[in-house]
């Protein structure tokens, strides 16, 4: 069979995997082919339980699979058969040398150029949607088109905006798509190609286009903006367990100002996930790289926060339990970064597990889907640390729970029962303020919310 445009994508991970996906499912006029050096990830792409948990990416999978979207561990013929190249490698933060803990590591990336280099046989177009820091599409334009033997690369820059848990909802219905291109005729024509990929399904307005190193930044500010949000709540809900108030009700009055809006104002333990604060570490680094030291302090500032949050969540349980952990057992309902997805990148959850073995507790962990990676992620720790996925088993003997993910499940189990399993005094930290804060003190619990009063029987 022949298809109209062949599109490859290096990186089958939460990006590539679900965007590859739906463009495949929203167009089978193309063929699409996901490409990765992980054997492993690319098998389970290939079978019935997919590497990554999102919903809604099953049936979409299912539908295209086969059909026009492969999945493949052959890098090498995926690029000699493809002209459209769309890169969604990892791009952590850099943990050794300069810039350790702050720039981003490119060594991915820049490996990715190289094969691109070396395996092309004609033109293509490359597209970066992995995010970057500003101006890494000059240095990919600079690797590729080092060599003149008529083979030419147009780079795009194409950010993804989705977000965990809502991928499927977040690609079939983008706030926006950008695209970044040179102003030279084959950036622009290549942009149109771009265009008309994602006119598909995509309204033609919502696709908007800009320079390129408009389009990498954007990306970046995003990211910045949210959480700068996110810390700002934080702060307030510091302030309101102080001041009594309580920033639910904060938040709501605050967010119905039409200039602000109501979304990402739900003070909890801190935001995670594999973007915030990497690209605000790479915002700040790079602030700092161009002198503008100021600037790069205000960001750093969201992370500061962040930190700050997730150590005050686990003082508030110190000092409510007496002082001390040592020898209690505390179970962690949710470890996931978020609910809806088996991702625990960056989660708060990391943190808060670790710091409460420090002050010597045992540790019960529950996820619906995120055990498996909590089991990486805690890694050396098994002595001190038991994983139950029933949340209410999880709970049983425990003197606490912390709730760090705000997965619906956890709104209406029965409260009574949980209590009956626990030792006394037991206590409930909300750490995403999601259940009924009321009806479970009444049952006997002591509840300490995020932003609001504790509700406590001594
Ligand atoms: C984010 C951006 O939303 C997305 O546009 C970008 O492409 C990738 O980074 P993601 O990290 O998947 O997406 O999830 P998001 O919904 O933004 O949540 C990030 C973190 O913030 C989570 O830990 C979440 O629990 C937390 N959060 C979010 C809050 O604590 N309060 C809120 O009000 C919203
Ligand atoms: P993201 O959340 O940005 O999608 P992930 O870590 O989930 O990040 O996915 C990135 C994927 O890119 C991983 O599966 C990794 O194996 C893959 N990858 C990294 N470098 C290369 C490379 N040179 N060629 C092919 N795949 C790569």
């Amino acid at each position: 069979m022949s298809f109209e445009k062949k599109i490859l994508c290096i990186g089958a991970g939460y990006v590539g995997g679900p965007t590859m996906a739906m463009i495949a499912f929203q167009c089978p006029q193309y063929r699409v082919t996901v490409v990765d050096i992980n054997a492993e990830r690319i098998a389970a792409w290939n079978s019935d339980e997919l590497p990554i948990y999102e919903p809604g990416l099953d049936e979409i999978v299912k539908a295209a699979r086969g059909r026009n979207l492969f999945f493949s561990t052959d890098i090498q013929r995926g690029i000699r058969e493809n002209d459209i190249i769309f890169v969604s490698v990892n791009t952590p933060t850099k943990t050794f040398g300069h810039g350790a803990g702050m720039a981003s590591d490119l060594q991915y990336l820049e490996k990715t150029a190289r094969q691109i280099l070396e395996y092309s046989e004609s033109s293509k177009i490359v597209i970066e949607k992995s995010t970057l820091p500003v101006r890494t599409a000059l240095a990919m334009e600079r690797i590729l088109n080092c060599r003149k033997n008529g083979i030419r690369f147009d780079i795009l820059s194409n950010p993804e905006f989705l977000a965990e848990g809502t991928a499927i909802r977040d690609l079939n219905q983008p706030d926006r798509v950008l695209i970044g291109s040179q102003e030279t005729e084959s950036g622009r024509k290549a942009r149109q190609t771009l265009m008309d990929i994602y006119a598909n399904w995509v309204p033609k307005e919502k696709i908007i286009t800009s320079n390129i190193w408009s389009s990498e930044l954007s990306k970046l500010v995003a990211n910045a903006f949210l959480a700068q949000r996110i810390s700002s709540i934080n702060a307030i809900s510091a302030f309101c367990e102080k001041a009594e108030a309580d920033v639910t009700e904060v938040s709501r009055a605050v967010g119905m100002d039409s200039r602000i809006g109501p979304r990402f104002l739900n003070a909890s333990i801190g935001f995670g996930g594999s973007c915030f604060k990497k690209d605000i570490l790479n915002l700040v680094y790079l602030c700092r790289h161009y002198g503008l030291n100021e600037v790069a302090d205000y960001w750093e500032s969201v992370v500061k926060m962040n930190d700050y949050q997730q150590e005050r969540f686990v003082r508030t349980m110190l000092g409510a339990m007496f002082n001390t952990l040592a020898g209690k057992t505390i179970c962690l309902w949710g470890f996931a970064f978020k609910a809806d997805t088996d991702d625990t990148r960056e989660s708060p959850a990391i943190f808060i597990a670790k710091r409460l073995m420090e002050e010597q507790a045992e540790v019960v962990i529950s996820d619906p889907k995120a055990l498996k990676n909590a089991r990486i992620d805690l890694a050396g720790f098994e002595d001190r640390v038991r994983y139950v996925e029933d949340p209410v088993q999880a709970a049983e003997g425990c003197h606490a729970i912390a709730i760090l993910t705000e997965w619906d499940l956890y709104r209406n189990l029965d409260f009574n029962k949980i209590f009956e399993g626990m030792v006394k005094p037991a206590f409930i930290f909300d750490g995403r303020n999601i259940l009924d804060h009321r009806r479970c003190f009444d049952i006997g619990f002591n509840v300490y919310p995020i932003g609001k009063p504790p509700l406590t029987h001594f």
